[in-house]
């Protein structure tokens, strides 16, 4: 049987809603909540469909979806192999399964599982930019818990992520509502990061912003930019709303923080699109998270 998200339509920016098709011929939109709660589930019949017209139409007429512009599988590959170069030459190695080719993916079993529930592996994102280089971000997340255990309190409750950001290349203003996470300068460049509080509606404060870099604690003006040498770190709270890019050349950059759920818990101050729909132009390389509910069948 094929799973849910194998037959999406489509999804909003976030990940935080879902189209999915029924047999009956009606549409699903299963939209996730923010905190804990159980996913809602609305069938849209005919009649939505047709005054809707199609399914993207209205997804996009939602005030924070944006679509990805589609990715070539080629570019995709490229950015891995890159990716992985600028890694192992800063003597920092990936876990095996980044290596699993797709025919290998398919022959996996449930002892998989945890990879493809907590969404471990490679990650690639334009941010609905369309180029990548400018507006982008690489990641492979290592380690990660399942988000319920944010509130049970059980498992595994942190992750790992390694990241290559490139010189000048931002990842936009965006904060997490419930992660708070550590960004650590693993080598290359310097890694600048601008900082804003977060006013109650979501929008940039202009009060003073109190961080904490490695231990150290300091204020700095909203607005304002951090460096991280390599070897340093800062914390980034929730709700401390942070944007990055590369200072000075290419940066291997860490995360450590408390449960990863990219189609929940991150809000971007404008709105962006999170996981592009990629053009298969040659095979796979490795797979993205994304790729998973294609050839894992365990
Ligand atoms: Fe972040």
């Amino acid at each position: 049987m094929k799973s849910r998200s194998d037959r999406l339509l489509g999804h909003d920016s976030k990940g935080s809603a879902f189209l999915t098709p029924l047999a009956s011929g009606q549409v699903t939109l299963r939209q996730l909540p923010n905190e804990g709660g159980s996913p809602r589930e609305t069938v849209l019949d005919a009649a939505d469909r047709v005054r809707r017209q199609t399914e993207r139409q209205y997804l996009a007429s939602r005030s924070s979806i944006r679509y990805c512009m589609p990715v070539k599988r080629s570019q995709i590959n490229a950015i891995m192999q890159s990716a992985d170069e600028f890694i192992r030459r800063h003597g920092f190695f990936l876990p095996s399964f980044a290596y699993w080719t797709p025919d290998q993916w398919r022959t996996r079993g449930r002892e998989c599982a945890e990879i493809v529930r907590n969404q471990l592996g490679w990650d690639i994102t334009d941010f609905g930019s369309g180029d990548f280089d400018k507006v982008g971000l690489f990641l492979f997340t290592i380690r990660n818990g399942s988000p319920a255990n944010w509130k049970s309190l059980k498992g595994k409750l942190y992750a790992e992520k390694i990241m290559v950001v490139q010189d000048k290349q931002i990842t936009p203003m965006h904060f997490h509502w419930t992660k708070s996470e550590d960004i650590i300068n693993r080598g290359g460049g310097k890694l600048a990061i601008q900082l804003y509080n977060s006013t109650p509606d979501d929008r940039l404060a202009d009060t003073p912003v109190k961080i904490s870099t490695d231990g150290v604690l300091r204020t700095v003006k909203a607005g304002d930019v951090v460096h991280l040498d390599p070897g340093e770190s800062i914390t980034l709270t929730t709700r401390l709303y942070h944007k990055f890019w590369g200072a000075g050349g290419k940066v291997l950059v860490g995360e450590v923080s408390l449960v990863n759920d990219d189609k929940t818990d991150n809000r971007f101050h404008e709105p962006v699109g999170r996981f592009p729909k990629i053009e298969e132009d040659e095979p796979p390389l490795y797979l993205l998270y994304t790729d998973y509910a294609r050839y894992y069948k365990g």
